[in-house]
């Protein structure tokens, strides 16, 4: 139990708080995980003490030793049971109380000119700032593995039915599809990036309650010292918006948005049913009874997760809607929210990346049914609407020809275009697709399966990869 009280006002107040809504009013637990951005922050409220000469450089120093002794005791994690066993409101508090545990009299000047308005607001722009570089690093990578994975695929030739409504719609090449998975990727590691570019832009520190301060502090320096560009412009907005951390989970629930539709397929895919997938031992669980069982339960949960994110947004932007500007207590709980969202969603975004290493793609299988169910039957209309049929009449004439060949259980074949050339009254034979390879090398769009359009595609998105990395890493 800390010594200093971790109650930060009682002046005013004649009798003690109550115990069951001082627990309500608390969010330690969720804020453990602000701890040490709450120490750069007060590290740098020391230095726009200082540089407006509110404080001694002996003050500051002894100030500095505190805060730096606080860091180790959360990086040994016994600052964490000594947060829980305060009756501080949330971890700015406690680390206050903490602080003037360790440096006494030079401990009670920290908190000059500064409110946890600022505080709050100042921390989780820097916690942002540091998951939103993780998430951006981490979408990245899936986006690298998915592009490695779609090399192998399209040196294999691997075929695979697209599908659309779950019927099969046009054979692609299984590389096609796992480079749109690398696309989603790259997108979310943009949306991440640009994230953590908006939480250096501005900083808060020094706006106090919610009008700047009386005392000189030097906001510029301490924002300089904290990575940001600036100080922000108007203290009022900058202690009462949460926009960056309703950013983040925002991109999160977006980039496992993207993960949970990749998941579901792969799901699919590894039932013995498809026999698409199997799914290393390392990524599968078994069943407590059925002792047949490999179940793909990392990508059954994180279709979870990214329902449970686009919820946690939905919460947290509810918690900021209609309140008036400046801070209002609901933030507290937008914080809560994102935060553990943020936490989760990370987690789950580094069990996507791990669980799609765990795949491997059954290229027999998948290329023997690429074919089914009549794929090539839209290649086959485009040949005759290349031939001068208006598309309707084509449409028409594919679909019959498909009713014919299903009736009779068979794929389309030579004859069928001998047909269809007839009945379209074509002076020459048609030549179309009519197996899954044939279709795939029909293509001649950019962006299409063609094996060359994928193996230009991977190559762009690969340049595009590499260059986000150079950039992150100066
Ligand atoms: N515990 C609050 C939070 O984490 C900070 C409260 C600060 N301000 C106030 N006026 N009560 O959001």
């Amino acid at each position: 139990m800390s010594e200093a009280s971790s109650l930060q006002w009682g002046g005013r107040f004649a009798s003690a708080p109550d115990a069951a809504l001082l627990a309500f009013g608390s969010s330690i637990e969720e804020d453990l995980v602000l701890a040490p951005f709450d120490v750069r922050c007060s590290l740098a409220h020391v230095t726009a003490l200082e540089g407006g000469r509110i404080i001694t450089g002996e003050t500051a120093a002894t100030l500095r030793g505190a805060l730096h002794r606080v860091a180790s005791e959360i990086a040994d994690g016994s600052f964490a049971v000594h947060a829980r066993a305060t009756s501080a409101e949330d971890i700015h508090g406690a680390i206050d109380a903490r602080v003037r545990d360790h440096a006494g009299e030079a401990g009670a000047r920290l908190h000059a000119g500064r409110s946890r308005n600022d505080q709050v607001a100042t921390t989780l722009a820097l916690y942002v700032r540091n998951r939103a570089q993780r998430a951006a690093d981490t979408a990245a990578t899936t986006a690298a593995l998915a592009l490695a994975q779609a090399r192998v695929a399209l040196a294999d030739g691997t075929l695979l039915a697209a599908t659309t409504h779950w019927q099969p719609a046009q054979p692609i090449l299984l590389a096609f599809w796992l480079a749109a998975v690398a696309e989603s990727f790259s997108r979310a590691a943009t949306r991440f990036d640009r994230v953590a570019n908006d939480a250096c832009a501005a900083s808060p520190l020094g706006s106090g309650a919610c009008s700047g301060s009386t005392l000189p502090l030097d906001r510029e320096t301490a924002a300089r010292e904290l990575g940001f560009s600036a100080p922000t412009r108007n203290a009022l907005d900058a202690i009462g918006t949460r926009e960056l951390a309703l950013d983040l989970v925002h991109a999160l629930a977006r980039a496992l948005g993207a993960a949970s539709r990749a998941s579901e397929e792969i799901v699919l895919w590894c039932t013995p049913a498809f026999g698409y997938a199997r799914l290393d031992d390392a990524a599968s669980t078994g069943s407590s009874l059925m002792p047949q069982k490999r179940n793909p339960d990392p990508f059954e949960l994180v279709r979870a997760h990214a329902a449970a994110a686009n919820g946690a947004l939905a919460a947290a932007l509810g918690t900021t809607t209609g309140i008036a500007l400046s801070y209002h207590r609901d933030l507290q709980e937008t914080k809560a929210i994102a935060i553990r969202a943020i936490e989760r969603g990370l987690g789950a975004l580094d069990a996507f990346g791990s669980a799609l290493g765990y795949v491997n793609y059954n290229h027999d299988v998948m290329t023997a049914h690429a074919g089914d169910g009549y794929t090539v039957a839209t290649d086959i209309a485009d040949s005759l609407i290349a031939r001068g049929i208006t598309a309707r009449r084509a449409h028409e004439l594919v679909g019959v020809l498909v009713t014919t060949a299903e009736r009779a259980g068979r794929r389309l074949e030579a004859s069928d275009l001998d047909k269809l050339a007839d009945d379209a009254n074509l002076a020459r034979p048609l030549v179309a697709p009519l197996d899954a390879r044939a279709s795939v090398e029909a293509k001649r769009t950019i962006g299409s399966t063609h094996p060359h359009a994928v193996a230009r595609a991977i190559s762009e998105l690969e340049t595009v990869l590499a260059a986000r990395e150079r950039n992150t890493t100066i």
